[in-house]
């Protein structure tokens, strides 16, 4: 069973740990094969063994809950770069549910994958968020919920521009810097925020989207430090983006281009940064 799980970009500027896209590219390859028994993870420059590997995580957990006798082989061909903010360890979570879950015909629902896939998470970065494995599972636009676990899912579809700034954040330590509490005021700036981005969604107002998501005034502050020129980019690109913000906890940097200015807004992100990606909203995991 081989399994294209994709890239994602959590938060989006004031939905830290709630909103999540997915990104058609780039994207992990994940093949699940039946052994007789045990896990075995393949790969390049990941952790081989089970305990310590997302994927192998995932499986472990799903073996045991459905009482499966046989084990598994899980190859993993990645695609997407660990410590970007892309959702790369939510990539392989969520594609070694989603295989998991057709070569054993467990029928379970895309909520319920969410909820195996999070438990990679939980090694990967300390908590169980679930704004990556989300829309790796269900595509396009998604809000969390937690205790108990919910998504609600918005098919979406614009174009997307990805930089990757040459650097690693790993996401514990970029949960760590972070406040632990937040005023009423900066609670109601971002509340505000974050539901207008859902307004403009369903009024097909990518401007208001990405004007919003621009505004975050609790995480962005303490993390667009960790990430190279990220305030200086962000400034030069306002006029020729809808939006821009830090993927996930970083250093990728998220951009949702105006049609007219992709050129322009590649050209500036080539100027600071060697790798960019021009990619779209994404469909989720599907068998490859
Ligand atoms: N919401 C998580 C964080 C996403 O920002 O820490 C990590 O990719």
């Amino acid at each position: 069973m081989k399994v294209k799980a994709p890239c994602s970009s959590a938060n989006l500027g004031v939905g830290f740990d709630v909103f999540g896209l997915c990104l058609e590219e780039p994207y992990d390859i994940i093949e699940v094969k039946k052994i007789d028994e045990g896990i075995e993870i393949e790969g390049k420059d990941i952790p081989l063994n089970p305990k310590e590997n997302v994927a192998g995580v995932v499986a472990e957990k799903m073996l045991k809950d459905f009482n499966i006798e046989s084990g598994v082989k899980i190859k993993i061909k990645k695609g997407i770069k660990g410590g970007s903010g892309l959702g790369s360890s939510a990539a392989s979570a969520a594609g070694t549910a989603f295989a998991i879950n057709e070569l054993f015909n467990l029928k379970l629902s895309k909520l319920k994958l969410v909820d195996y896939a999070s438990y990679g998470e939980l090694i990967a970065s300390g908590a169980k968020h679930a704004d990556n494995v989300a829309p790796a599972i269900y595509g396009g636009f998604t809000i969390v919920n937690y205790n108990p676990l919910n998504v609600l899912h918005i098919d979406v579809d614009f174009n997307v521009i990805v930089a990757i700034p040459n650097v690693k954040i790993e996401t514990k330590k970029a949960r760590e810097i972070i406040p632990k509490e937040v005023s009423l005021k900066d609670m109601v700036h971002n509340l505000g925020r974050a539901t207008g981005m859902i307004y403009a969604l369903f009024n097909n107002d990518l401007e208001l989207f990405g004007k919003y998501m621009m505004e975050d005034k609790i995480v962005e502050p303490y993390r667009g430090k960790l990430i190279p020129h990220y305030f200086e980019v962000k400034e030069k690109l306002k006029n020729l983006a809808y939006g821009v913000c830090i993927s996930g906890s970083g250093p990728s940097i998220l951009v949702i281009p105006k049609e007219e200015f992709q050129d322009e807004i590649i050209d500036i992100l080539s100027s600071y940064y060697d790798k960019i990606i021009k990619t779209r909203v994404g469909k989720g995991c599907e068998l490859y």
